[in-house]
């Protein structure tokens, strides 16, 4: 029996298959583990399965010691787990692809709905009991059908949402490190452009690639000012894929029309000149959050910590 430390709340599906063969110890609270009892409670742990929230690099890996066999994160992105450290100590580390792509695909096009239709705004004058008054220029939105959402990053979650929009008469284009898949290229009729021309050419521009250094901030002053005044700015990925500073300055001074963002650079924080902005929708990191979306994580990373410690390849490895 090894022992398997869990970094917060996961349901209970996945706490039961790790408890079936091994011993686990569940930080069991909805505020985020302390550092320094995330340190404390490695110590001697074959595996640690983290969610987003926990930072797990060389100091944690050190805590845990030589017999750390895996960090089974719960996510798709795993820009919390210092992959380097975990490859240099001959630790694996997974991550949950494909189980979350159509409940963040469905964010994404709700963003992209709320925002361009005002639907966050037009809620917030009901609830303020603003008087207001059906008229025929009244809380005017932009319509979908027939303009162009430009996808960065034609991953499985891309590729989801870029379907979403063209159910709703969107034409795509991407633009991504590596070319699309030829069929899924073809099945989206979505050409490949270089970041610059689509930002120019989009009418929404939605991010769906991983936080690394070199996407660092990929959307800057610079990136807003290539866009359309008329855009809009859909992030479901990670925050510091854009500079939020000249993402709120963007939208005050009208640079571009829009964003709707479900991450964010600092998170829990959000940008203070983002708050009261009309023309922003800001959602808490909701993209995986349904219920079944959030097993199905759970599952996947207790599978994969059990399949590491049978000696077996784990589902979706990531180092
Ligand atoms: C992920 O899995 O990376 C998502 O951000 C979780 O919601």
């Amino acid at each position: 029996m090894s022992r398997v430390v869990v970094t917060g709340r996961i349901p209970q599906v996945a706490l039961d298959s790790l408890r079936g063969e091994h011993d686990v110890s569940e930080w069991d609270s909805a505020e985020q583990i302390p550092r320094a009892e995330l340190l404390r409670r490695v110590a001697g742990a074959e595996a640690i399965v983290s969610l987003l929230t926990e930072r797990i690099d060389g100091e944690v890996l050190d805590a845990a010691g030589e017999q750390l066999q895996v960090v089974a994160n719960v996510a798709v992105g795993y820009n919390n787990i210092d992959v380097v450290a975990c490859r240099e100590r001959g630790v694996t580390v997974t991550n949950t692809p494909d189980v979350l792509t159509e409940a963040t695909a469905d964010i994404a096009m709700g963003l992209i709905l709320m925002v361009t239709r005002r639907l966050g705004e037009g809620e917030r004058v009901i609830r303020r009991r603003e008087p207001w008054q059906w008229g025929m220029s009244y809380m005017l939105g932009t319509g979908l059908q027939g303009k162009t959402l430009g996808i960065i990053g034609l991953g499985g979650i891309g590729a989801a949402t870029a379907r979403r929009a063209r159910a709703f008469g969107m034409r795509v284009v991407y633009s991504s490190r590596n070319a699309g898949a030829p069929e899924l290229v073809q099945e989206l009729q979505a050409p490949r452009m270089e970041l610059d021309e689509l930002l120019g050419e989009a009418d929404v521009v939605s991010l769906h690639c991983p936080y690394t250094d070199a996407t660092h901030h990929l959307i800057g002053a610079e990136q807003l000012d290539r866009m359309k005044d008329s855009g809009y700015l859909i992030n479901t990925a990670r925050g510091p894929i854009i500079d939020e500073a000249a993402l709120a300055t963007a939208l005050t001074s009208g640079t571009i029309a829009g964003a709707g963002l479900d991450v964010f650079e600092r998170e829990p924080a959000v940008h203070e000149g983002l708050v009261d902005l009309d023309n922003v929708v800001l959602l808490p990191h909701l993209g995986s959050a349904t219920l079944e979306t959030r097993a199905a994580m759970a599952s996947l990373a207790a599978d994969n910590a059990l399949a590491v410690l049978r000696g077996q390849r784990p589902r979706t490895p990531v180092a």
